[in-house]
């Protein structure tokens, strides 16, 4: 069983679908991360996330590098947005993200395209989304945590910007899939983001 759990920046996609995957007992793999893993290679290696040929040599990063904190950062999520946009690299990236979903059980994948171009036979397809000021607040609240000091305003422009990048690009753009269930979790907390789609899944499977 496929489930495809799209959706843009900060709107819960990625806790939705590591939570779904522990309810199912399926592997998790967060899409968003390859992409950051790209971004991070071309920074550490001082080159233009905008040259396609610099992105395209930063897919052969080490697997070592998903590990690295410094991946989760808005910094890192800005490099990622830029090297997604070139075609080469989501070529370079497909196949894994492909042979992950196809793994004998099945598998969650959360990021902006799965239901639409890396499993678009998968059983259900989720689109996570939420308003900007909600996203940008769950990511101030996320930074001011990890005692990360930046004004809310920055965050909701930098979302505002990230958003456009990745609606707009020509290739594999994010957009919910026609067969997607579109889940608004503006209104919701973390539990009940999480119950609703579960709730949303058994009904997509008819195993209510
Ligand atoms: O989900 P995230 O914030 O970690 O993703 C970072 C960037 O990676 C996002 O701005 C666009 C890109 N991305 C993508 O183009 N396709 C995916 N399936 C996942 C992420």
């Amino acid at each position: 069983m496929i489930i495809a759990v799209d959706g843009p920046t900060a709107s819960g996609k990625g806790t939705i679908a590591k939570a779904l995957a522990a309810h199912l007992g399926l592997p998790h793999l967060d899409t968003g991360l390859l992409y950051r893993a790209v971004g991070r290679q071309v920074q550490l290696g001082g080159g233009d996330p905008n040259d396609p040929v610099a992105a395209l040599a930063a897919c052969e990063f080490a697997d070592t590098l998903l590990d690295d904190d410094a991946l989760r950062s808005e910094e890192a999520g800005g490099f990622a947005s830029r090297v997604s946009v070139h075609p080469a690299v989501r070529r370079a990236l497909y196949e894994r993200q492909r042979a992950f979903a196809l793994q004998p059980g099945g598998a969650v994948l959360d990021g902006r395209d799965i239901g639409t171009v890396i499993a678009p036979d998968a059983d259900v397809k989720l689109f996570v989304t939420a308003s900007v000021q909600e996203r940008a607040r769950r990511r101030w609240l996320e930074m001011t945590g990890r005692e990360i000091a930046i004004p809310l305003a920055e965050i909701e422009q930098d979302i505002v910007r990230r958003d456009a990048r990745d609606i707009n690009r020509a290739d594999a753009p994010l957009r919910a899939a026609p067969d997607a269930l579109v889940i608004d979790t503006t209104s919701f907390g973390r539990e009940q983001a999480i119950e609703a789609v579960i709730e949303a899944v058994r009904t997509r499977l008819g195993t209510a």
